[in-house]
């Protein structure tokens, strides 16, 4: 196929974008988003702070925005997500009683997915919940230091309460290379979860890369949480100044790892892009297809 979408589905997975609600009335940005993609996560609007601004206070205006269109034009949907120690608004980091938290996270979950049951792929149900460096271990938030290690393990339950259909994704950055203390701390909870019957669906590995791309053992991280028992799904691929090559190993690692269901790059153009200095998608601010675009491409098998 000569489009991402089409030619991903060729093989049954999805090749998506980040999109954000304030871009929708603009014709380039639309008319890219329609021909190319087949998935859609909203960039910011299921976010914390976007739907519960104030206590038990939802607005959904924006995200049912995305919702919408995308639905109305047979896109998939991921929603990105449900418990996130940044885009928190001050009223839920600054409680103090893990009581009074564990239930504002379960109701946050129940009615957030609740909106959407039945229509959003996967969910990223928590995302980057890990520190970065060599512990393996969590980094500390409201959630981890109130509710402790427990809490991943809670919102994942309550979100397949909330929506036994979609697939539930525990979504981070840097977990790519399968040498990192911090991919092998995920690694060892993704086994965990599946040992108990903890429900989780997939592991989202974000793809925030440099210009070299992913790490040489990419593929083996994709294989190696896949063995256990979930999808993979690279979630948030970009990268810097977008090299065609560091695209063509990226899109074949994923195409490489039947378990690895799809790919989302975080913007359409450079200019979208939450780090647009650095240019790292498939479309120059024109929207005009960069070199990386027809690498992504062919590494599907389309031309
Ligand atoms: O909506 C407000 C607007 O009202 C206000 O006028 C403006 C200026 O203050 O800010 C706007 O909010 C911004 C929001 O994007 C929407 O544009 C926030 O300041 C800004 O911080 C926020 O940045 C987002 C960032 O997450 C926040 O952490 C980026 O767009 C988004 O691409 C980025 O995405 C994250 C993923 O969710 C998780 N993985 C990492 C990735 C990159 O940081």
């Amino acid at each position: 196929a000569s489009t991402l979408g089409a030619q991903a589905a060729q093989s049954g997975r999805y090749f998506g974008a980040a999109v954000a609600a304030g871009k929708l009335g603009d014709t380039t940005y639309t008319g890219i988003l329609d021909r190319e993609f087949n998935s859609v996560t909203p960039e910011n609007e299921m976010k914390w702070d976007a739907t519960e601004r104030t206590r038990n206070s939802f607005t959904f205006g924006s995200a049912d925005q995305i919702v919408n269109r995308a639905t109305t034009r047979g896109q998939r949907l991921r929603g990105h997500t449900l418990v996130w120690h940044s885009q928190l608004p001050s009223w839920v980091s600054s409680i103090t009683d893990a009581n009074t938290l564990r239930g504002v996270m379960n109701n946050h979950i129940t009615t957030v997915a609740n909106r959407y049951k039945g229509r959003i792929h996967s969910w990223d149900v928590v995302n980057e919940a890990f520190a970065d460096g060599g512990s393996g271990q969590h980094r500390p938030s409201v959630f981890q230091n109130l509710l402790g290690d427990g809490f991943i393990e809670q919102a994942f339950r309550t979100a397949r309460s909330a929506d036994p259909a979609a697939k539930l994704c525990y979504n981070d950055y840097n977990i790519e290379n399968w040498n990192d203390a911090k991919t092998q701390g995920v690694y060892r909870m993704v086994r965990d979860f599946k040992a108990r019957g903890v429900p989780i669906d997939c592991v989202g590995l974000q793809a925030h890369f440099g210009a070299g791309g992913p790490p040489s053992n990419f593929q083996t991280t994709l294989s190696s949480f896949a063995a256990l028992g979930v999808d993979v799904q690279i979630t948030e691929l970009d990268i810097a100044q977008a090299p065609a090559s560091a695209f063509t190993n990226t899109v074949r690692a994923c195409m490489n790892v039947a378990r690895c269901t799809g790919i989302t790059v975080w913007g359409i153009r450079d200019s979208d892009s939450w780090r647009s200095g650095e240019n790292p998608l498939l479309f120059d601010r024109n929207g005009n297809k960069k070199a990386a675009y027809q690498a992504a491409l062919t590494a599907m098998g389309g031309s």
